[in-house]
């Protein structure tokens, strides 16, 4: 793997895709393990968490799980903005059912709080989260995600879903900024 630049930031090498893979069927085995219903709902946070939320959603083997699909934004460049705002909303009634929450990256928190908050004024059984990084060190509010694929530093990544101002996404491989 080289180092790729986008909108003139270098990046490097950081997380391969076995490496990937490898925590995804890990995090997978722990929610199968975990999860008391038959047909729990998925919920991915769009956009950055669609290829974590397709690879983990085959893993889980579970063949009456639901997927759907919210859209939130709170990055701008590299950096959080603090505000985040609901783009595309929940259509599913979830009362009484078990959620899991599939996010990329928990930085802030921020995020997961908002909509962790959200979801739990609709009556669920549980709500869980699945996030593939979680960035302890810039962990502002709520609390930490039930399920991790990795904990890393507070650094800007990119690539396997996860964007540079709607770049880098298509990467297969998980890159560091320089
Ligand atoms: P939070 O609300 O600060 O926890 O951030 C949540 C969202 O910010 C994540 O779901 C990502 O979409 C985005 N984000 C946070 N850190 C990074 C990063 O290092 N690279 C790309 N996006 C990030
Ligand atoms: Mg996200």
């Amino acid at each position: 793997m080289d180092t790729v630049t986008f909108k003139g930031l270098e990046f490097v090498p950081y997380l391969t895709r076995e490496q990937i893979a490898e925590q995804v069927q890990r995090v997978a085995a722990e929610i199968r393990r975990d999860c008391k219903s038959e047909n729990p709902i998925f919920l991915c946070v769009l956009n950055g968490a669609f290829m974590f939320a397709a690879d983990l959603f085959r893993a889980c083997q579970m063949n009456h799980a639901e997927i759907t699909f919210i859209r939130f934004k709170s990055y701008e460049g590299t950096s959080s903005t603090g505000k985040v705002r609901e783009i595309m909303g929940l259509s599913e009634d979830i009362e009484g059912r078990d959620v899991i929450i599939i996010e990329d990256i928990v930085d802030t928190g921020v995020t997961a709080f908002q909509l962790r908050q959200m979801l739990l004024g609709r009556n669920p059984r549980s709500v869980k989260m699945a996030t593939l990084l979680f960035k302890p060190e810039s962990l502002q509010l709520g609390t930490p995600p039930e399920y991790v694929g990795f904990e890393i530093p507070s650094k800007f990544i990119i690539g396997y879903g996860l964007d540079l101002d709607g770049e880098a996404r298509n990467l297969s491989d998980i890159y560091v900024v320089k």
